[in-house]
């Protein structure tokens, strides 16, 4: 029934014109299907529109997006023992459970550019996805509230297209959360970011923004669903994988391809034949000229597959020329040089690499030996394993079933890692982790081959639908079945190690042990350093504010830190000097008045001391120290001891 029987009203005649309007004329609307009256402008009055024209993409909401990601957040993570799995071999895993950008943001000191592949698998924006909207002016406690800052959980909003601002409000979500991870990522960090045809359109524009145009490297097409989505008129079977790297040079792997044959044999083994020229058309003799030569062949030993011996000198046995011409007849270039293909060729066609095969229309064909069982990775995925329901099937494997829609194939994930992934030491990032797929294909690449990759997942305390089966079982937010997920992975793995079953197809053996099969899990809570709620005086200046912020952090905050647990503290004070989570922390035995410990986290080393006091001995043993950074609370220095420290460290002592 349409709207108007429903109030038993009149038929809405602006409305009606509107889409008639937007029938004849849909350039003149928004994406989002509003009138965009400056369009309207240009028709009637092209005089009064002075915007200069450029290329762009805009949409509503889009500078404040980009301020909120720069914005410091006020939040710190706080660490849940209790929900950790096997925290002492956790080996850097976390599971974090908070919303994402506040997370990136504490992230952000520790983990700037140490991360080396991110995969996201964002909300789809299919209309009725529950979407995290962003609020840019609320009260402290909304705003703690809002986050996630609560033990009970959020609910998230759904972002239905009658929003107006359906479009937007997803691309403002994207994009700040986007901004800060790629702050996160690596020199040759790579991303993959899973989608479909709702927003794939934005998405790319967005990412041409975000991490530059020149560095996108392809949109991979999945076959989701082979049957296909058949209540449409083409029945869609596939989404998308979208993948940038931070710089253009960054490369990706090939991947090991099982069904490659290589059909020939030699004394050094299996190959397949290459054509030595440079079939890319970007390349030839006029831009490579040292690269454009002749190479020589002997016809008269073909050996029974028909190749023959080459030569860079031409004499009475190597007297065939060939040169570098593509089917056109265009002078295109070789691959390699000629040092390269002396290096590389031997007067014995089962040993030289550089062979010469005749082809049908007698014309000759220059070839490397191919030897390498691996292949580039295509732009279509149709593998059995990358569709939907085998993500399915993996939950249900771990007697999940039904706990999470849509969870994505761990096949996907592993195939991304090892895409992007040359050591096996990296961290993973995914930021809007769900059930948590992105971990196991981690900890399950790991018991593959051997690997020491580790993960960091990020998913939203958002709350479980009462009727549903995860609800009923108890997991009343969706991180509760990000963590229960991998512990059961985790206990799987044990299991199967144990009972020497090779459940991965790798190479574990009984006596191998089962090392780094944790994760701590870290919640977002509110810094711990309560200054962030001081609030200037807008009637004092600058030195009175100054020293009404002293006082309230002797005061206050002093109370307040002294009841947080010492472990939570050490985490922020150190999250935020840049040390990532992973640290490493043993007290100093040589100190007897206080209590220092020696940090260090694989990328640097400090010594630091939360004690309220620093005393006159802790000081004098602080001299053979000297060249290390020190940190402590300002709290804890009187003037001559601050002095004191300052000479001693100089620009090494943080005192916050
Ligand atoms: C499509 S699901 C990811 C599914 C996941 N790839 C898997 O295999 O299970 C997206 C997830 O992101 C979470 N999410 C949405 N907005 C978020 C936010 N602002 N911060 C953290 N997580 C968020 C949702 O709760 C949801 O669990």
């Amino acid at each position: 029934m349409n709207n108007d029987i429903l109030y038993m009203q009149t038929p809405d005649l602006n409305k009606e014109r509107l889409i008639k309007l937007k029938e004849l004329f849909p350039d003149i609307f928004t994406g989002e299907g509003k009138l965009d009256i400056e369009e309207v402008k240009k028709i009637v009055d092209p005089q009064s529109v002075t915007d200069v024209e450029k290329f762009e993409f805009r949409w509503f909401g889009k500078s404040g997006a980009k301020r909120l990601a720069f914005t410091p957040t006020k939040t710190t993570l706080a660490y849940d023992k209790k929900r950790s799995v096997n925290p002492d071999d956790s080996n850097g895993n976390m599971i974090i459970e908070g919303e994402n950008l506040e997370v990136l943001k504490c992230l952000l000191a520790g983990y700037r550019e140490k991360i080396k592949c991110i995969y996201i698998d964002p909300p789809y924006n299919t209309g009725n996805d529950f979407i995290y909207s962003d609020k840019w002016d609320e009260s402290k406690e909304d705003y703690l509230e809002h986050i996630g800052v609560t033990q009970d959980g959020i609910k998230l909003d759904t972002n239905t297209e009658a929003s107006g601002r359906y479009h937007s409000n997803w691309l403002c979500m994207m994009y700040s959360r986007l901004l800060v991870a790629r702050q996160l990522l690596r020199e040759d960090g790579v991303i993959f970011i899973s989608i479909d045809d709702n927003e794939v359109h934005h998405l790319r524009k967005l990412c041409d923004e975000v991490f530059w145009q020149d560095n996108f490297v392809a949109t991979i097409c999945i076959q989701a669903n082979k049957g296909g989505q058949d209540y449409k008129d083409i029945a869609k079977t596939h989404e998308y994988l979208i993948c940038y790297t931070k710089y253009s040079e960054t490369e990706l792997n090939e991947i090991e391809n099982k069904e490659k044959k290589l059909p020939f044999n030699d004394n050094i083994g299996k190959f397949e034949i290459r054509e030595l020229r440079n079939r890319n058309p970007k390349f030839g003799k006029f831009n490579r000229p040292n690269l454009f030569f002749p190479i020589y062949i002997n016809p008269n030993a073909k050996n029974e597959d028909g190749f023959c011996l080459v030569s860079l000198i031409k004499n009475d046995k190597y007297f065939i020329e060939s040169y570098p011409y593509n089917s056109e007849g265009k002078e295109s270039c070789w691959r390699w040089s000629k040092p390269l293909i002396e290096k590389n060729n031997t007067e014995d066609i089962l040993t030289t690499q550089v062979i010469a095969k005749q082809k049908n229309d007698g014309n000759w064909n220059i070839y490397e030996k191919c030897r390498k069982t691996t292949s580039k990775v295509k732009t279509i995925w149709d593998e059995t394993n990358v569709r939907t329901e085998q993500g399915t099937i993996e939950l249900r494997d771990l007697y999940l079933k039904g706990f999470f829609d849509h969870p994505k194939p761990v096949s996907i994930i592993k195939k991304c890692i090892e895409i992007a992934i040359q050591d096996k030491d990296d961290i993973i990032l995914d930021f809007f982790a769900g059930s948590g797929t992105t971990a196991q294909a981690v900890m399950e690449l790991n018991r593959e081959d051997g690997g020491n990759r580790k993960f960091i997942l990020v998913q939203v305390p958002e709350l479980t639908d009462e009727k549903s089966e995860a609800y009923k079982a108890g997991y009343k937010k969706i991180s509760d079945i990000t963590i229960e997920r991998n512990k059961r992975v985790i206990q799987k793995i044990e299991e199967e190690t144990k009972n020497n079953k090779d459940l991965f197809n790798s190479m574990v053996t009984e006596d191998k042990s089962i090392s780094n099969l944790g994760f701590k899990v870290y919640r977002l809570a509110k810094s711990n350093f309560t200054r962030v709620d001081f609030k200037p005086d807008t009637t004092k200046d600058e030195n009175e504010n100054n020293s009404l912020l002293k006082n309230y952090i002797q005061d206050k905050e002093f109370i307040h830190l002294s009841m947080v647990d010492e472990k939570i503290v050490l985490d922020e004070i150190l999250l935020k000097n840049g040390f990532t989570l992973n640290y490493k922390i043993q007290k100093l035995p040589d100190f007897s008045k206080n209590t220092v410990y020696n940090v260090v986290d694989g990328y640097r080393g400090c010594l630091i001391c939360i004690d309220m006091n620093i005393a006159e001995e802790t000081f004098k043993i602080l001299q053979e120290y000297k060249d290390k950074v020190f940190i402590c609370l300002e709290k804890s220095l009187d003037t001559s001891m601050k002095w004191n420290l300052t000479h001693l460290f100089n620009e090494r002592l943080v005192s916050f």
